[in-house]
């Protein structure tokens, strides 16, 4: 029998990474923050000044990368990496390098094989439909651009990186663009996940919402 999966999907910081975590640790399971693996690759091919365009290149380096990466502990080439994966330039190229399904493929044994017991919480944007399609539970997260931009600015400012708000709010619609839009993998709810705005709604809330669904549900 498989691990029960939480699927949490949604855009650019619509706080699915915050309430993932939370969840996790909530029920004692392990954690898989999609988005950093895409983000690893974004840091490694710039390290190794790969371009974005090439894909053959990239998926060579998808299958290879040396990483450790579990339940939010990263390292790439041995060096553990934290804030560096976070820069905005990392995000927007992390989500150019996302376009492609060769590389895609590339990662997805790797995110599949973090689905041990007692369960797994995995958050990015293809949980619900191509990585975990028979997840638990699936829930896509949204929140107005403005919600976003905010809690963006205010991530980025705490981890001491130069940020604007309006700047933020355009890079957020451009890459919410380019993930609605692809064709693989597209940013969108799955037809069985349960959509939940989150402007309005603190951390705690958001949390206990997705527990009270999990827990109805096992
Ligand atoms: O969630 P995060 O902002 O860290 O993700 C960075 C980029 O990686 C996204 O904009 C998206 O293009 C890509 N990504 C993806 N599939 C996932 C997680 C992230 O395509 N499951």
């Amino acid at each position: 029998l498989h691990a029960p999966v939480i699927a949490i999907d949604g855009p650019t910081a619509s706080g699915k990474g915050t309430v993932a975590q939370q969840v996790a640790q909530r029920l004692g399971f392990h954690y898989l923050d999609s988005g950093a693996l895409y983000r690893l690759l974004a840091l490694a091919s710039l390290r190794r000044q790969l371009a974005v365009q090439d894909v053959a290149a990239l998926t060579l380096l998808a299958r290879e990368l040396h990483i450790v990466f579990r339940d939010g502990y990263v390292k790439l080439d041995g060096v553990k990496v934290s804030n560096e994966i976070r820069a905005e330039e990392i995000g927007n190229r992390a989500s150019e390098i996302a376009l492609h399904a060769p590389i895609r493929l590339a990662l997805l044994a790797r995110q599949r094989a973090l689905r041990t017991l007692p369960g797994l919480v995995a958050d990015g944007r293809d949980m619900g439909t191509v990585v975990f399609p028979d997840a638990t539970l699936k829930v896509f997260l949204t929140a107005s651009v403005e919600a976003r931009a905010q809690r963006r600015y205010k991530q980025l400012i705490e981890k001491g990186f130069p940020a604007s708000i309006e700047i933020l709010s355009q890079d957020l619609a451009k890459r919410d663009a380019r993930d609605i839009q692809r064709v693989s993998a597209p940013l969108r709810p799955a037809e069985d996940a349960k959509i939940l705005d989150t402007s309005n709604l603190s951390v705690e809330q958001v949390v206990g919402k997705i527990l009270e669904w999990f827990v109805a549900l096992s």
